[in-house]
């Protein structure tokens, strides 16, 4: 078998040179899911973790679109670029505006972009830190320089607000939420480990039927289920109770390091107790896991980058520091993107 030798890529770095991020302003607190539904705020608290979360109001047209517009705007001014600076816009959601144009289009449009590449990316839970990857990949191919990421999810709109969605609609909130990567000569900087899995024959755990033909065998077809999260909790629990501190470990052996010598675990906020059972297993402070689903809960793409804004923006987050990005969602999928900053 003759194999083509591997290229060797141009020696670039990549910096995160900027952060932004939207929230949607309708909060709903677990005080008003009590009025909507057969639950408590003690009840969502204890198997959660939280408190808050913010909705789009569909009647003010908030979208994903929009949010993902006033994170890009954010993340552009930290960075001191503007849209046409971009060369590649990489939009991670499963909220797109339609099938057709991708919403990345819109999106870098309404940014002042042009002859920028615009995409989509879909995978679940995992789609930002999947898009961080994919654009490291293409910045260290030497082909792309200026590149914005952005997270953005409506999940609320896959949501019923009484008693069929009360397992769902609790958990979960809207958001977006950006980083900007630039290509740098400092090859210091840049991703050091990453890892990116999926387990399609477990799609079932997670899933948003469209169709009557989506519903996997066993589980009657039910025409209010259409377009609406279905979800095995307790089966999605414990996958992630063991996944997370797995796909930790992995990473941190791939780029030899111990789990202290990274500044920031930026963790997707599915469940507060998901999160402490994976601070506990590595012995980390509290200041290296952050934690904000108490206020926003599970925002899907958006979880990860909103996290990471709030740490930049609290002054947290430095050059020099390490930080690992880690997620898992439908499909299953679940991955890292480890970086030095
Ligand atoms: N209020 C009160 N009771 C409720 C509610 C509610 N909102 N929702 C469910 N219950 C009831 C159930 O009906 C059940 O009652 P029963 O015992 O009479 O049947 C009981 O509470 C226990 O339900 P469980 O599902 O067993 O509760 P559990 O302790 O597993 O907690 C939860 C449920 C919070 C959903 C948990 O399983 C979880 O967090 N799973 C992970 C979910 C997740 O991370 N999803 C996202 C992953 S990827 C992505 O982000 C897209």
């Amino acid at each position: 078998m003759t194999l083509r030798p591997t290229l060797e890529p141009p020696r670039v770095g990549a910096r995160l040179a900027g952060t932004g991020s939207a929230t949607p302003s309708r909060v709903l607190t677990n005080a008003d899911f009590e009025k909507m539904m057969d639950t408590s705020d003690e009840w969502i608290v204890q198997r959660t973790g939280i408190h808050t979360r913010r909705i789009i109001d569909k009647s003010a047209d908030e979208n994903a679109l929009t949010l993902a517009t006033q994170a890009l705007t954010a993340a552009l001014a930290d960075a001191r670029m503007t849209g046409s600076d971009l060369d590649l816009l990489i939009l991670a959601t499963i909220s797109m505006e339609m099938h057709c144009p991708p919403t990345a289009c819109q999106l870098i449009a309404a940014v002042g972009g042009q002859n920028c590449g615009a995409y989509d990316l879909s995978a679940a839970c995992c789609s930002f830190v999947f898009a961080m990857n994919t654009a490291w990949g293409l910045i260290r191919s030497g082909m792309y320089r200026n590149v914005a990421v952005v997270g953005a999810d409506t999940i609320s709109t896959f949501m019923d607000y009484d008693s069929r969605g009360r397992s769902t609609a609790i958990l979960f909130g809207d958001a977006a939420g950006a980083v900007i990567m630039r290509a740098t000569d400092d090859t210091s900087k840049g991703l050091i480990a990453q890892t990116m899995h999926s387990d399609g024959n477990r799609w079932v755990d997670l899933y948003i039927p469209e169709k009557m033909s989506h519903f996997p065998e066993g589980v009657e077809p039910n025409p209010e289920a259409l377009h609406r999260v279905q979800m095995n909790g307790k089966g999605v629990f414990k996958f992630a109770v063991s996944t997370f501190p797995d796909v930790i470990a992995q990473t941190l052996d791939a780029a030899d390091l111990k789990p202290d010598e990274v500044d920031h675990y930026i963790c997707h906020q599915s469940n507060a107790r998901i999160l402490e059972a994976a601070r506990e297993r590595f012995g980390l402070p509290k200041e290296k896991l952050y934690v904000n689903i108490d206020r926003y809960g599970n925002t899907v793409s958006a979880s990860v980058p909103l996290c990471f804004d709030e740490l930049r923006r609290a002054g947290r987050v430095h050059e020099g520091q390490r930080v690992m990005f880690v997620a898992f969602g439908g499909g299953l999928t679940w991955g890292t993107s480890l970086w030095q900053l």
